[in-house]
């Protein structure tokens, strides 16, 4: 009987999109992806991101917001550009609002870029049917984590955490073959973790949602500079539209 009484409320939950993380090979994006249009998105990537204001040496970013209808797939730019997160979301910088290096507008006509929008869509979609609505607020992150021998770069927050965000999309877009670390845990509430899985080919991807904790471990380097480079597809809270 406990365990009906347990079950009932996590599968009627409207925030259940994915029951805590999926893992979808790069495989399902590529699929639709040139060899070209990759390697133009990675230079684009390497030309847009830079020092990250609040982690200097340790990660490069860049940030765009975007209004995106799911379903006639309108996209435009964002009036507001600041991110905010909440404390309970973020320890480390919740509960102040940060503004990143600009990502340049030019993302929203990026072959790439647009593939993997609407293949995200998909799961946006869902979320959209069950809230009641047709207009989402996007944050398109790029994140470059970089490490030299003995070093470390690390994730904003550190360690196991719950997002503000219904729904995030970890899109990798490089990991160097010198990297160390950098795997995603996966936990109940309870902290253990639960799944480790490693995103190490172009366009892996790992989905959360807010019925698990998760994480990625810092990133250290074999020899010379390592780089971990994703690309965070963020659909927001209403919690975080207040700044
Ligand atoms: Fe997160």
């Amino acid at each position: 009987m406990d365990t009906v009484m347990q079950d009932t409320p996590l599968k009627s939950n409207p925030l259940n999109i994915v029951n805590g993380f999926r893992y979808v090979p790069g495989d399902h994006y590529l699929e639709n992806i040139t060899f070209k249009q990759l390697k133009d998105f990675k230079q684009f990537y390497a030309q847009q991101v830079t020092e990250d204001p609040y982690a200097p040496g340790v990660r490069d970013r860049a940030m765009i917001k975007l209004v995106f209808n799911p379903y006639s797939l309108k996209l435009s730019v964002s009036n507001t550009q600041n991110y905010f997160q909440s404390y309970g979301a973020n320890e480390t910088d919740g509960g102040k609002v940060r503004v990143f290096p600009p990502l340049s507008e030019s993302i929203v006509d990026d072959p790439l870029f647009l593939t993997v929008l609407r293949k995200d869509a998909e799961l946006m979609r869902e979320y959209c049917n069950r809230m009641g609505k047709d207009e989402l607020n996007l944050s398109i992150h790029l994140i470059r984590y970089k490490s030299i021998e003995g070093g470390a770069s690390y994730s904003s927050p550190v360690w196991l955490h719950l997002d503000d965000e219904p729904l995030v999309f970890i899109h990798l877009i490089n990991l160097t073959e010198n990297a160390l670390g950098a795997d995603n845990v996966i936990s109940e509430m309870d902290n253990k973790p639960k799944h480790v899985l490693r995103l190490t080919k172009p366009l892996d991807t790992l989905i959360v949602d807010t019925m698990k904790k998760h994480a990625v471990t810092p990133l250290g380097s074999t020899g010379g500079v390592a780089y971990r480079d994703v690309m965070l597809v963020n659909l927001e809270a209403e919690v975080q539209q207040k700044k």
